[in-house]
C-alpha cells in the first residue's frame, strides 16, 4: 500500500495484528452477510473485492496521532437504545439483529424505495479513514473507521432540486432494543444534515472499525460518521434515509433544544449551557490525563468552514 501524506504507511498507523487479521475478518464479514460470498447482488452490481481487504484504502487525510485501541472504541459507547451507561451498549447490544437488514429511502428523490444492505454496499469501495471523534460530553477518540463517502450513496438515489436536507432514522424495535422502554429520548433516534453537509466528502457511511465489521454497540450494520460535528450527529444502525425540503427534527434537539442545536458543529468558542467546550480528554489517557484544546470543527475547519460562511455560529450551534 502507498504512503499517505504524513509519510506513514498504513501499517504504521493501524496496529499490525489488525492488518494481519484481515483475512480472518473478511471471513467473518462474509459470515455476517456484510460482504456476500457471491460476487454479485440481485442487480448484478459488482461487490467489494473479496478474498482480502484490498479495497480497504487508507485515506490520505489520516491523522498522525495514534488511534485509540479497539477495546476503547468498542466498550465505551453511547447507544441509548441499549442503555444510557457507557458500558451498557457492549453488554446489551447482542440482541440487535443485523442480518437481514434493509434501508428505506423516502422523500425528494427519484430512486426512493427499500434497499437491502447488500444493494446499499455493492458498488462501493471501502476506505479506512482515521478520524477524530469528539463527543459533546468532552471526551474524544481517534478512530480508524471503515466506510465509503455518504455522498456516493446519496447520489445513487438521485435527490431532486427540492431536497435541501437529509434525515436519518435508527431502527425502532423494542424487542431488540431494551433501552426503548425508557422515554429518555423520543424514538426512533433521528438526525439530520443539510444536503451540502451530507454531500461533503468527509461524511462517511461507516460499516467497520479497525478493519472489522462494526460491532453492534458501534452502530452495526450501517452508521454515519460526521467528523466535524459532535458525536451524537453520527447516527447508528440506520434503517431510513429521508430527503426533505425543511430542516428536519433531530433527537437531541427535540430532547433539549437549548443545549443541542441542529448544526452541532464542534465549536470550542461556544459554551454548552452547562459546561465549557474549549477542551477535551482523549479516551485512554486515564482520568488524570491532561485536557487538550478542542479544535474548531474538530480540526476539520480547512475542509468544512466554507459550509457555514453565512451562518452565525453562536446562534446556529
Ligand atoms: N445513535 C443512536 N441510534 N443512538 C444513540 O444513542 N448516540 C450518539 C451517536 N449515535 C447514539 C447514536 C452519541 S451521543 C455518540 S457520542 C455516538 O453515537 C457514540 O458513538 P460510539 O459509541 O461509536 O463511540
Amino acid at each position: 500500500m502507498s504512503k499517505n501524506h504524513n509519510g506513514l504507511k498504513p501499517s504504521e498507523i493501524t496496529p499490525e495484528e489488525v492488518f494481519f487479521n484481515r483475512r480472518e475478518i473478511l471471513r467473518s464479514a462474509v459470515a455476517l452477510g456484510l460482504v456476500p460470498a457471491v460476487a454479485t447482488t440481485a442487480h448484478g452490481a459488482p461487490l467489494p473485492p473479496s478474498g482480502e481487504f484490498t479495497a480497504l484504502q487508507n485515506w490520505p487525510g489520516s491523522l498522525s496521532e495514534a488511534p485509540n485501541s479497539y477495546e476503547e472504541i468498542t466498550s465505551y459507547n453511547n447507544y441509548y437504545e441499549f442503555g444510557t451507561g457507557k458500558g451498557d451498549p457492549v453488554r446489551n447490544a447482542h440482541t440487535l439483529e443485523t442480518d437481514p437488514w434493509s434501508v428505506s429511502v423516502t422523500g425528494e428523490a427519484d430512486k426512493t424505495g427499500t434497499y437491502t444492505l447488500e444493494d446499499i454496499l455493492a458498488p462501493h469501495t471501502f476506505e479506512e479513514r482515521i478520524y477524530r471523534f469528539r463527543c459533546v460530553e468532552a471526551w474524544s477518540m481517534i478512530v480508524p473507521w471503515v466506510g465509503f463517502p455518504l455522498a456516493d450513496l446519496l447520489a445513487r438515489f438521485e435527490p431532486n432540486s427540492e431536497a435541501r436536507y437529509v434525515q436519518f432514522f435508527t431502527l425502532n424495535d423494542r424487542r431488540q432494543m431494551p433501552g426503548l422502554r425508557s422515554p429518555v429520548l423520543e424514538w426512533p433516534y433521528r438526525e439530520g444534515l443539510t444536503i451540502e453537509e451530507a454531500m461533503h466528502p468527509l461524511a462517511l457511511m461507516t460499516v467497520g472499525v479497525y478493519g472489522k465489521v462494526l460491532p453492534n454497540q458501534n452502530g452495526a450494520p450501517l452508521r454515519l460518521i460526521v467528523p466535524w460535528k459532535y458525536g451524537f450527529k453520527s447516527i447508528k444502525s440506520i434503517v431510513r434515509i429521508h430527503f426533505g425540503r425543511r430542516q428536519p427534527q433531530t433527537s437531541w434537539n427535540m430532547a433539549a433544544a437549548r443545549e443541542y442545536g441542529f448544526y452541532s458543529n464542534v465549536n470550542p468558542n461556544v459554551d454548552h449551557p452547562r459546561w465549557s467546550q474549549a477542551t477535551e480528554r482523549r479516551l485512554g489517557g486515564g482520568l488524570f490525563a491532561a485536557r487538550i484544546p478542542t479544535l474548531m470543527f474538530n480540526g476539520y475547519a480547512e475542509e468544512v468552514a466554507h459550509l457555514y460562511s453565512d451562518l452565525d455560529l453562536v446562534r446556529n450551534y
